[in-house]
């Protein structure tokens, strides 16, 4: 028989890699390692007041300004709309990051989300904010 060592050195490199990958996740997961966006959990006055101007679209000069709003109530529907509304985004993205959120604003997956998605222009902060804001409108609820 052939020496079984090409077969074990590739179990084992498979077996590193899978352990490497699983460790990168967990550590993203857990600890946000690697992320580019820094959570924050503290804003001042000034901020909080741009954090709802940018999800209702006030921020920034009309061509510009993206009103999540529009899309997604801040109210439980009353009217028909079949997108999904505030309060539910916010909890879907509660225990999420800022990293997630700016993906699925500024590289948005999936052919419905890229055309609903498209051409948003924010900058981390932004995202940040935004973000801060989905959370406080789930207190409110
Ligand atoms: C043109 C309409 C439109 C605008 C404007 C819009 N969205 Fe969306 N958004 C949608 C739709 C529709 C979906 C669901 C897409 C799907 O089902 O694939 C969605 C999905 C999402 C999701 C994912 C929800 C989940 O449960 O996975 C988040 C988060 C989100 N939007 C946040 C925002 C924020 C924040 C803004 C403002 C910066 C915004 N959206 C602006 C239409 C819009």
């Amino acid at each position: 028989m052939p020496s079984s060592f090409p077969v074990k050195s590739a179990r084992f490199l498979f077996a590193a890699i899978l352990l490497t990958g699983i460790t990168f996740q967990l550590l993203r997961l857990k600890f946000r390692m690697f992320d580019s966006i820094p959570v924050r959990t503290n804003f001042n006055a000034e901020e909080i007041v741009r954090a709802e101007r940018l999800f209702y679209g006030l921020a920034y000069p009309a061509e510009r300004s993206v009103n999540c709003v529009k899309c997604h109530n801040t109210r439980q529907s009353d009217t028909l709309n079949w997108n999904p509304d505030a309060l539910e985004i916010s909890r879907n993205y509660l225990n999420k990051s800022p990293d997630d959120l700016s993906g699925v604003l500024l590289r948005p997956k999936g052919k419905k989300m890229a055309e609903v998605h498209k051409g948003f222009q924010l900058t981390n902060e932004d995202v940040v904010l935004i973000k801060a804001f989905m959370t406080g409108l789930l207190t409110l609820d």
